[in-house]
């Protein structure tokens, strides 16, 4: 069995851990909301039409952040058409994704959900075919008490209190030509200002998220990211960086090390940001929004072709991409110093952790390792060393056998790792250099028989996550040994 060495030192610390990476993304786009969320004659649905078998699943995830109405759907969404009384709204073809929109779940319907599951709402404004001044007035319906002509109008809807929505996003992947409303670089950047000074000015503590590249793969990766922060810089807190990862050459080892470039594409992102603070000799920061990120490969039926709630994206997640998924987390905690906000797209039916069939309720492989880390993410990242074996891979060069990331929090240390080999069981000794490791407080593992194993409504736990037992604990250290193709994460009691 080979041998990895996870040395750290409590000073060595990278940022502390913003609770808002665990964040998550609800699209009006197939079934996600409409019979996802929101199913009024489901068995299952609450007083006010939500799932409540979904909602239950979805809290075990302690989700933050919540982006919503998009995605794509957004930058033709027009807000308005979503409030008032549900026989009054009307019916639209959404060109996102060629379907109704019968708008029966707008603004107030979403913020219920959100004071449900305890999420902050984090609203896509629409820049596409959208005005400024529209993102404007539903900052006011939003947040401001009653009085004028938009904050009116919600509490005639029956919100006498503002719903407070301090995350805002200034459009979606304007950079891609399939965005409704797509525009040059400057043309964007120039909307966004407007709308950001707009909107801004209605509630000076509302944060703001430009969007930067939707993908590494565009042919502006960087420029776009270089001429919005340029016309934005003062009037935004985040940029936006998205990533869908898949293996279609079905190739494991290849597909485990994507972590690499997730890593890559992050610290790019975060040299713009510092060049152009440089640039501006600015004492501020703008820092990451990595507000669309999963595996997403092997389904991509994206067109609704007229029918309401048809099934588009429906992804089936197997042990790789889980162990992919937790290294898109393991990559978030390393980068704790610039990226603050992150949402996995999406949280149901749509690439996403949990599936309906009609009042039947399916936990994918992907929502164990969110769990794992989301349980124990209250902290500060440390900088920590792996040394161990490695193996080339043809698409992301050198790469450490064991890929892992580290939070130290109260009284506890938390220790994340994959084991990346798909035969060999792996040791992994964690050694501290200025605190003892005392005990286990709780670890737990995902694994599973094989990298294409999936859960099915026929077979629900074939991939879920168990107690780990296999660590022990001397001398201040500890000693783990990993069965291939999997993901542990443990907390340790520390002094
Ligand atoms: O999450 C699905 C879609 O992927 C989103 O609508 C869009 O932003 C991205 O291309």
């Amino acid at each position: 069995m080979e041998r990895t060495v996870i040395n750290l030192h409590t000073r060595f610390k990278i940022g502390k851990v913003d609770e808002k990476i665990f964040g998550g993304f609800l699209e009006h786009l197939g079934r996600a909301v409409y019979e996802g969320v929101y199913d009024p004659k489901s068995r299952n649905a609450d007083e006010d039409g939500l799932r409540k078998d979904v909602m239950e699943t979805l809290k075990q995830l302690d989700m933050t952040a919540m982006r919503w109405p998009g995605g794509n759907f957004a930058s033709g969404y027009h807000w308005l058409d979503g409030v008032g009384p549900k026989e009054k709204r009307p019916v639209v073809k959404d060109l996102a994704w060629q379907t109704p929109e019968p708008n029966q779940f707008g603004i107030d319907e979403f913020i219920k959900l959100c004071r449900k599951m305890r999420w902050y709402p984090m609203i896509t404004a629409n820049m596409g075919t959208g005005t400024p001044e529209e993102a404007r007035n539903w900052v006011e319906y939003c947040n401001l008490p009653s009085g004028t002509k938009y904050a009116d109008i919600r509490t005639a809807n029956g919100n006498k209190e503002p719903h407070n929505v301090k995350l805002w996003c200034l459009g979606n992947e304007m950079d891609g030509e399939w965005q409704l409303g797509h525009l040059p670089p400057d043309h964007y950047a120039i909307k966004a200002q407007q709308a950001a000074k707009m909107m801004k000015d209605v509630d000076k503590e509302i944060e703001l998220v430009v969007c930067g590249s939707s993908s590494i793969f565009m042919p502006t990766y960087m420029d776009w990211d270089y001429i919005v922060l340029d016309y934005t810089w003062d009037l935004v807190d985040y940029i936006s960086l998205h990533r869908y990862v898949g293996n279609p050459n079905n190739d494991t080892p290849d597909f485990l090390a994507v972590t690499n470039s997730i890593n890559r594409q992050i610290e790019e992102m975060a040299s713009v940001c510092r060049f152009i603070q440089a640039k501006k000799k600015s004492k501020k920061m703008v820092y990451l929004c990595f507000d669309e990120w999963n595996v997403w490969y092997k389904n991509h039926e994206s067109n609704g072709k007229g029918k309401f709630a048809p099934h588009l994206l429906e992804e089936i997640y197997n042990l790789e991409d889980a162990l992919v998924v937790a290294g898109f987390l393991n990559s978030f905690i390393r980068h704790s110093d610039v990226l603050k906000v992150a949402n996995i797209a999406q949280i149901v039916n749509v690439i996403a952790p949990v599936l309906t069939k009609e009042d039947d309720i399916l936990v994918q492989s992907i929502f164990y390792p969110f769990e794992m880390v989301s349980k124990r993410r209250s902290g500060v990242s440390l900088r920590i060393s792996v040394d161990g074996p490695t193996y080339e891979s043809q698409s992301y060069g050198q790469t450490t056998l064991i890929d892992a990331s580290a939070i130290l929090g109260t009284g506890k240390l938390h220790i994340f790792a994959t084991n990346r080999n798909i035969t060999e069981k792996a040791e992994v000794l964690i050694s501290p250099a200025d605190i003892e490791i005392l005990s286990v407080e709780s670890a737990d593992i995902l694994t599973g028989p094989n990298p294409k194993a999936a859960n099915s409504f026929e077979n629900k736990n074939v991939v879920v996550s168990k107690k780990f037992k296999d660590t022990s604990v001397s001398d201040g250290k500890a000693v783990c040994k990993i069965p291939p193709l999997s993901f542990v994460a443990i907390t340790f009691n520390v002094q």
